[in-house]
């Protein structure tokens, strides 16, 4: 629109260091997102191994390392790599795409970021901190000598790689949790839990085929003993029978500026509790949808994109499509946990076929497949609901023994954060969380101190309370107008 007017100067505008950090720390990346992020890396390097450790005290997290035996950097590859942005040479079939990625992952998650790595012989080591970057954008390189002695003590001492990668996180922002020892063993748990599950899904394929092994430790700083749990793949296809004859059918889409895309539609059987049903804490109906791959990587893992209205919708819980992206770095966001979808693209997923079938046919199988489970009796049986994060662990521990015996259960977690006003709590169907309003919860505490596991009573009473919502996984109408009366009945009392 206005290319035609005349320039009279050009002038430099480099970016504002603190504001560019402080943007970055916002770019709406997860711990599980942004360490997926440098495994991409290790994976680019050619790394067979990648160990991942939670380094803590009593208090908090103060560290965490992330270790490869990839092909490593040597000092000029290292300089490239830690530049914003920096020149990137990726081959189609490589995961990284921006040149953003160990930057703006680590960012998200601590305030220094520094790399070592081996190759050739030699070990180079580079440390961006927020303050330099406020300062003026320089940095660091580190002495050989200390950064040599550090790799071998942290670069997967078990294995002595000759070459590979340390990423070290110092000065966690996100991490923390207030009060104390047992807040962090539970906070920690119920992490760790989730990474494993999430990077078991995500890079499922590279670990099913035993290209990659992943390993996640929690390592107390003063003790030594500290077990590696290995990350075992989580197929979100992995069935053992179809939950409707002839499927799963290939379904081939054609988007306006990408071409043709391969899917896979599948049904699931109904009431599974299969591990790649299931998919972590999460039920397995909020996990209906698309599951989009580039490279053998998972970019989004369930959700419709528009293509079809209720990314939950209760009669679609068995449907799971896979699709195959071409490895370009089409519309995949920054910190590739998702994907944007034009309303063109939507249309076009709609309009998919193959083999007899076209999209909508298969949305209606996926349907009948539901109904007729009904019908038959074969109420999709759930895991039951035992309380999580939040309940004192020996709470926990008893009410699962109550509820589900020794058999699987899904798990309620219970968090404070901010509300609105009108809120004490929040049902999180999709996370499967019991929001409690912050705001309130010194009014609820009363006398008694703040913590991850505090006023378990009113924890428990609101998990008795609601926990056939989490089950049905949807609210009707009339049922959204009671929990907005509770919530009013309950601040009424709150605040006399
Ligand atoms: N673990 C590693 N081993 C070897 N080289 C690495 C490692 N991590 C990063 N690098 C180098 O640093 C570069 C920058 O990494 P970064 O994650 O910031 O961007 P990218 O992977 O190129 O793209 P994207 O932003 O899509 O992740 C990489 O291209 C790679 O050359
Ligand atoms: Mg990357």
């Amino acid at each position: 629109m206005l290319e035609a007017l005349a320039a009279v100067e050009s002038v430099k505008l480099a970016p504002e260091g603190g504001g560019t950090v402080r943007a970055l720390s916002r770019i709406g990346y997860d711990l599980q997102d942004a360490l997926a992020d440098l495994i991409d890396n290790s994976i680019d390097a050619g790394a067979g191994r990648v160990e991942i450790i939670f380094f803590r005290d009593d208090e908090a997290v103060t560290s965490v390392t992330i270790a490869d035996d990839g092909r490593g950097m040597d000092r000029k590859a290292l300089k490239i790599g830690m530049q914003f942005a920096g020149r990137t040479d990726h081959a189609a079939s490589d995961l990284g795409v921006y040149g953003m990625g160990l930057k703006s992952a680590s960012f998200s998650q601590c305030e220094t970021l520094s790399v070592i790595s081996r190759q050739g012989g030699a070990v180079s080591a580079a440390r961006w901190s927020v303050e330099q970057i406020d300062k003026d954008w320089s940095c660091e390189l580190l002495e050989d000598d200390g950064a040599e002695e550090a790799f071998r003590r942290l670069c997967l001492p078990s294995k002595r790689p000759a070459t590979g990668t340390l990423v070290v996180w110092d000065r966690l922002t996100r991490l923390g949790v207030g009060g104390g020892d047992e807040d962090l063993d539970t906070f920690l748990a119920t992490a760790v839990s989730r990474i494993e599950a999430h990077l078991g899904l995500v890079f499922h394929r590279f670990l099913a085929q035993g290209v990659l092994t992943l390993a996640l430790t929690v390592k107390h700083v003063r003790r030594s003993l500290a077990l590696p749990r290995t990350v075992k793949p989580l197929d979100p296809f992995d069935y053992p029978s179809s939950g409707a004859a002839g499927w799963p059918k290939a379904l081939e889409a054609n988007l306006p500026g990408v071409g043709a895309l391969p899917m896979e539609a599948h049904i699931w059987p109904a009431g599974s509790l299969a591990d790649g049903y299931q998919l972590g804490s999460r039920s397995g109906g909020a996990y209906q949808g698309f599951y989009f791959y580039r490279n053998s990587r998972i970019i989004q893992a369930g959700g419709w994109n528009d293509v079809v209205r209720n990314d939950q919708d209760p009669e679609l819980i068995l449907a799971r499509v896979a699709v195959e992206l071409p490895p370009g770095g089409f519309g995949v966001n920054v910190q590739k946990s998702g994907l944007q979808v034009t309303a063109a693209q939507a249309q076009a997923l709609l309009r998919a076929a193959g083999d007899g079938e076209t999209f909508e046919t298969y949305l209606d199988a996926a349907r009948e497949a539901c109904a007729a489970s009904k019908r038959e009796g074969r109420a999709p049986k759930k895991a039951p609901l035992v309380p999580g994060y939040g309940i004192p662990v020996g709470v926990r521990k008893s009410a699962a023994k109550r509820l589900a015996g020794e058999g699987p259960a899904e798990v309620l977690d219970f968090v404070w954060e901010e509300l609105d006003d009108e809120e004490l709590f929040s049902l999180d169907l999709t996370d499967t969380r019991l929001v409690l309003n912050k705001n309130y919860r010194r009014a609820v505490l009363g006398d008694a101190p703040a913590s991850g596991a505090d006023v378990p009573l009113i924890k428990m009473l609101f998990f008795l309370l609601f926990r056939d919502d989490f089950e049905r996984l949807r609210f009707s109408g009339k049922r959204a107008a009671y929990l907005e009366t509770c919530n009013a009945l309950l601040l009424d009392a709150l605040r006399k």
